[in-house]
Order: structure tokens, then sequence, then C-alpha cells
């Protein structure tokens, strides 16, 4: 299978190139783009039977119609998109099949259904904190895997996610409103991407926390989800869907 990678020259970039590109994979690099030197400056929409995107949000509109006016199957990983560009996501995912998710380990996908069910078991009498740590150059805040984790939690609590959540807190928030989910981004050194999500109880804590420690962890399940893509119905997918709970 050919495909496109967009921000070959990134952090991730480089590791799914490597990765796509030893033997047996099943893939073949036929763009590596980026604005970096040395690189395929833009793609014009052709060569790729499946694109792995893992660039900047303000080039993913342009990237994924370019994709969809070609039918071509979009494994989204980037970050930090505006409530326009990713509108501009849906719509595509209206001709092409459009894997999408903050985070493609196979860890945070289980966290993501472990976050869920405490917040449903546990119940109002557990506040609900996320925090989550990266390394200095990381340029969104928080990170997709919180928010993701966040909105994992709203749903087993049965609250309003956009109406409940909060970004940190400063001056004199006052006291807790029950419902409330609180988001913090730590930045620092070389942290590939840590998660915590507490519930915190009158009596009790319980803690569920997730540390990538090596960017394979994204990549591997990228690739896997543009192989899986392959074929399948023009959609909204996410890696839950790819890996099958
Ligand atoms: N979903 C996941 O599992 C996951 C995991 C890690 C990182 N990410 C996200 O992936 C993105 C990239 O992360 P990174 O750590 O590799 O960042 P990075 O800054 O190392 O790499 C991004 C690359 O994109 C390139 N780029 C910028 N604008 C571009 C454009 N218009 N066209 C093509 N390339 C362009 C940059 O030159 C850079 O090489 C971020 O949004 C990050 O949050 C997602």
């Amino acid at each position: 299978m050919k495909i496109a990678i967009l921000g070959a020259a990134g952090r991730m970039g480089r590791m799914l190139t490597a990765l796509a590109e030893e033997k047996g994979s099943g893939l073949e690099v036929c763009a590596k783009v980026d604005i970096a030197e040395g690189f395929d400056k833009t793609w014009d929409g052709s060569g790729a039977e499946g694109v792995v995107d893992f660039s900047f949000h303000a080039a993913v509109p342009e990237n994924i119609g370019k994709a969809a006016a070609k039918g071509i199957p979009y494994v989204l990983g980037t970050t930090g998109l505006s409530a326009g560009e990713q509108a501009a996501v849906d719509e595509a995912a209206r001709s092409i099949p459009v894997v999408q998710s903050g985070n493609y380990s196979l860890g945070v996908n289980l966290l993501l259904a472990l976050v869920e069910k405490a917040a449903r078991t546990l119940g109002a009498g557990y506040d609900i904190e996320v925090v989550e740590m990266h390394h200095r150059r990381k340029k969104d805040a928080p990170s997709g895997t919180a928010l993701m984790l966040a909105k994992a939690a709203a749903e087993g609590a049965g609250v309003d996610f956009e109406a409940n959540a909060i970004y940190g807190r400063r001056g004199e928030p006052g006291e807790r409103p029950a419902g409330e989910i609180a988001i913090h981004a730590l930045r620092g050194g070389s942290v590939v991407g840590d998660h915590t999500v507490i519930f915190a109880g009158e009596t009790e804590r319980v803690e569920l926390v997730h540390r990538a420690q090596d960017r394979r962890a994204f990549a591997a399940g990228a690739l896997k989800a543009v192989q899986w893509a392959a074929g399948r119905k023009p959609g909204a997918y996410a890696m839950r869907d790819v890996l099958g709970f």
C-alpha cells in the first residue's frame, strides 16, 4: 500500500517513515511532505492509496480536501484544530474514510474505555481532574489526548463536556462546582506524553495513569489505522473502531 506522510520531517513523521520503511510492513512511502528543507514541499493529492497526517493544524483543511477530491483514505493525527479546521475534516469524511484520533497508542485507547467506566461507576461524588505533561516543544495545549480523556470522563459521568470543562485555575475561582472537569497542561524537557485522570472523592482517590515512553506507540497505531481504512466506506472513524473495542 502506497502512503503519503504529511509532516514527514517532524518527530512523528520521522518515526512513521522509519516504521513504514521497515521490511514486511506492507507499506511504501510514496510522498514525504513537509515545509522543511529536503522534503516534498506540497502534495498534489496524487500517487497515494492512503495519507497519514502528523503535521500542523493549519495545513489540514487543504490537504484533506485534496484527499477527498481523489477518494484517498486519511489518517489524521495532527491535533489543535480550530472549529473551522475541524469542519473541513467533517466535510471530507462525507466522501472518504477519515480516522481521527488525538492518540493512536493501544494503551491510551484502552485507558479511554477505563476512564469512561470509572466515571460511570464512581458517580457524582468524585471530582474529575485531568493532568497532562509533554515535552517543551509541543505547540498546542491541552493535548488532544487530554481532551479525549476528559470527554470520555464526561460521557461516563453523564455531564455535558462543553458546559463543565475548565482549563487550569488562577485568581479566586471559588469552591469547585459539582460536575466540573478540569484539565491542566504541564510542559517541559523531553516528556513524550503523560496523562493522569484523577477521581477525587471524600474518602479515597482513584488515579488512572498512562505514560508514553516512545513515539513508536503512536506511529505503529497510525500505520495500522491507514491499512484498516483502505477500502472502508466514507465516514468519521476513531482509533477504537480500528482496534475493535
Ligand atoms: N494523535 C497522536 O497519536 C499524536 C501523537 C504525537 C503527536 N501528535 C500531533 O501530531 C502533530 C505533529 O507532532 P510532532 O511532535 O511530530 O511535531 P513536529 O513539530 O516535530 O512536526 C510537525 C512537522 O509538520 C511540518 N509542517 C508544518 N506545517 C506544514 C505544512 N503546511 N505542510 C506539511 N508539513 C508541515 C513541520 O515542518 C514539522 O516538520 C502535532 O499536532 C501533535 O500534537 C499526535
